[in-house]
């Protein structure tokens, strides 16, 4: 486990239901419109890393936000991406020089190195991408979902048998990590299932 130290400055966002589940057929398996605004009103401004796949299953930037895609193949998508620009120049692109909606980048440190200045980095997903930023990220944001639901995708190192009890202070994240701020969403028309929004930083 890397010390408090060796993080970045960088925020895992994520929401998870109680037996470690985060996505299903490559898109999300709940209904949580809060959960949604709340991302919406958190990360505007910012810069949003995500993989490949997740980056796919949206299908486009978000509104607002620099994306920034991993990919091993990051050199041929970025030159595809760079051709369609040229191709069909964005009205802002064409006034200068703008601040990216999209980049694709191999490593995390190189992402974090392109970040537009005074932008945040919201690790967004998914597992591949969880995985990877565990070790490297300075704080965590976790939605989590009070229910069990079917999926295919799942958090790292997310614990077996959860105790049910105790849901939403089950034992992840993994390793040195303090509570910072807690609070529950009931389920209502547009929340599918209740929810328990919380913010973990490492220390
Ligand atoms: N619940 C949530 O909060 C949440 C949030 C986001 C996503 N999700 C869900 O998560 C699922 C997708 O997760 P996933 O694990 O299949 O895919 P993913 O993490 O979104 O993307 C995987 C891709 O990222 C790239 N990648 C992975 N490790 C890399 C590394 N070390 N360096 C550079 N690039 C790397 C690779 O792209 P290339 O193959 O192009 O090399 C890989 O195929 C979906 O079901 C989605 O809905 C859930």
């Amino acid at each position: 486990m890397s010390s408090v130290i060796n993080r970045f400055p960088a925020t895992i966002v994520v929401a998870v239901a109680r037996n470690g589940v985060i996505g299903r057929d490559n898109s999300l398996p709940w209904k949580l419109s809060s959960d949604l605004q709340r991302f919406k009103r958190l990360t505007m401004g910012h810069a949003l890393i995500m993989g490949r796949k997740t980056y796919e299953s949206i299908g486009r930037p978000l509104p607002g936000r620099t994306t920034i895609v991993l990919s091993r193949s990051a050199k041929s998508l970025q030159s595809a991406q760079d051709q369609k620009e040229l191709e069909a120049p964005t009205k802002a692109a064409s006034q200068g020089p703008a601040t990216p909606k999209l980049l694709y980048c191999e490593h995390f440190e190189e992402a974090i190195d392109k970040l537009p200045q005074g932008t945040h980095p919201f690790v967004v997903g998914g597992s591949e991408i969880y995985k990877l930023t565990l070790p490297l990220v300075n704080r965590i944001w976790i939605t989590r979902i009070l229910a069990d639901v079917a999926g295919d995708a799942y958090m790292p190192e997310w614990p077996k048998t959860p105790n049910a009890a105790t849901e939403s202070s089950i034992n992840w994240p993994p390793g040195d990590w303090k509570l910072t701020f807690q609070e529950s969403v009931p389920a209502g028309p547009k929340d599918e299932w209740p929810t328990c929004f919380e913010e973990w930083v490492a220390i």
